[in-house]
């Protein structure tokens, strides 16, 4: 048995420099390190916590007990992330892609590793010291993740065993009460890719009882695990549906490009029948989700999911972008995206021309693929199966499987790693406030998958600040103090 504790005078000084939009600010801090946040660890490498305490900003003190909290979930790729050991993620690939963007995380994967963090920015100590800089008090947990293997063989992280360790460590913040500064009831999870995912779950899913029995069995504090806010850059959530979208958006254009992480470029179009039937059945999906667009635009449904996309998403992203670029840049970019036309401050191209351009990464199914050897079936595993299969359609696709059937207990584990499924059926503990960002050109997911959570969440009258980034790509953030500056008005 572990006592849950916070070591108020065993801790580090010091300092690191912030580079916020308006010059770069020098902060001092305490960081409290490795401290366990359950009573029961399955491992306490990964089931531990640093905090950042900002003491001075260029030299002004700061008064940080009750500060918002910034909680930096550093997962990619659905793996663990240890706390003890974080230059040493197993099997992440070193930092690659557009823009520095983190890589993907999958299997056999070598090489250090680059947490997402706060998606787009230089590296997770930097999103850190900005929030820092702008007052916050920052909580990083380590968490387990489907790489996580015991000696004798057995699995110990697949789902939702990070998530159950993200709210673990949310309870333990406030079982500790004043002692950690910061306002317990101001928390703002920030994370990109699968950790963007866990950060819409961790506000969805707030105080859900539906991982009780989990979070009972590692000693979690009987605390609330609800929080104020949700952060997240390119999530990879709605796995289950995630394969449908993709197809809905790049089944008929070919892979292109270099893609990030253990994804095989395959080029050339995919099977145009199995994509057509994800094609279809995504569309199916879309009717029955029965959601409303916003600005007026009304009834989302498989026919118009384009046109909504179009008017309330990528339209105004390529207007803004081009208007904000000088005369020169302006032309300069038009010729070299010839798919787009500007004028009086308005951009204008199609769907399938903007798709064209963009290129597929992924094969097919880009999520639960036949051979399962991507992130997500080996998330779905259990302690001895490795990898799992979580749709039928790719369970009845691959010739190793003897059915098409997602039993029960598979089923439940999926509805507890979606955030959908808690905004959907409007889970009283999920998170008020939203800001989600998705890089237009990031093909890791599709965009109705991103866009989706957000206007169910902007349906059930969430307040969400949803947004593309324009020529983004991977985890892009084109406004790191954007976050900070709404988190802080919000938390007056
Ligand atoms: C990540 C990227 C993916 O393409 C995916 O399917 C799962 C996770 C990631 O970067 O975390």
């Amino acid at each position: 048995m572990t006592e849950l504790r916070f070591p108020q005078d065993t801790f580090t000084r010091k300092g690191i420099t912030a580079h916020t939009k308006d010059g770069d600010r020098k902060v001092t801090y305490r960081a409290y390190e490795h401290i366990p946040y359950v009573t029961n660890p399955v491992d306490v490498e990964y089931q531990s916590l640093d905090v950042w305490v900002p003491e001075t900003v260029d030299g002004v003190e700061v008064d940080a007990q009750n500060a918002p909290i910034l909680f930096v979930i550093g997962v990619g790729g659905y793996m663990s992330c240890n706390n003890y050991h974080k230059d040493m993620m197993p099997g992440m690939p070193g930092p690659e892609g557009p823009g520095g963007m983190p890589p993907m995380g999958g299997p056999g994967g070598e090489g250090p590793a680059m947490l997402p963090g706060l998606g787009g920015a230089e590296g997770p100590g930097e999103n850190k010291a900005l929030a820092m800089a702008y007052g916050f008090v920052i909580v990083a947990p380590g968490c387990r993740g489907r790489d996580c293997q015991a000696t004798d063989g057995t699995y110990f992280g697949k789902a939702p065993a990070a998530l159950v360790d993200l709210k673990a460590a949310v309870r333990y913040l406030r079982e500790m009460g004043d002692a950690i500064p910061g306002n317990k009831d101001r928390i703002l999870s920030t994370g990109g890719s699968a950790g963007g995912a866990l950060s819409c779950l961790l506000g969805a899913s707030g105080n859900s009882p539906l991982y009780d029995e989990y979070l009972r069995a590692i000693g979690a504090a009987n605390q609330r695990d609800d929080i104020f806010a949700s952060c997240s850059f390119s999530p990879i959530i709605d796995l289950e549906h995630a394969d449908g979208g993709y197809e809905w958006q790049y089944g008929n254009v070919p892979c292109s490009g270099t893609a990030t992480g253990p994804v095989k470029i395959v080029p050339g179009l995919v099977d145009q029948t199995l994509s057509a039937e994800l094609r279809n059945s995504y569309i199916g999906y879309v009717n029955e989700l029965a959601l409303t667009g916003k600005d007026g635009f009304g009834p989302i449904t498989g026919d118009n999911l384009s046109d909504y996309l179009m008017e309330a998403y990528l339209l105004p992203e390529a207007s803004r972008y081009i208007a904000a670029l000088s005369k020169a840049e302006r032309a300069d970019y038009l010729a070299k995206t010839p798919y787009i036309t500007f004028s009086d401050g308005r951009a204008a191209f199609t769907w399938e021309a903007f798709v064209e351009a963009e290129g597929r990464m992924k094969g097919l199914p880009a999520f639960d693929d036949f051979g399962k050897e991507m992130a997500e079936p080996d998330l779905f595993g259990t302690e001895t199966v490795k990898t799992r299969h979580f749709t039928s359609f790719s369970k009845a696709h691959d010739p190793s499987e003897t059915d098409d059937v997602i039993g029960d207990e598979l089923a439940h584990i999926i509805n507890l790693m979606n955030p959908y499924y808690f905004a959907k059926n409007n889970n009283p503990g999920c998170a008020p406030h939203w800001w989600m960002r998705y890089g237009a050109l990031d093909r890791d997911t599709s965009i109705p998958v991103f866009t989706g959570l957000a206007t169910i969440l902007e349906n059930k009258g969430k307040h969400v600040n949803a947004r593309l980034v324009w020529e983004g790509g991977h985890c892009a953030d084109d406004d790191p103090d954007g976050v900070m500056i709404w988190m802080k008005e919000l938390s007056k």
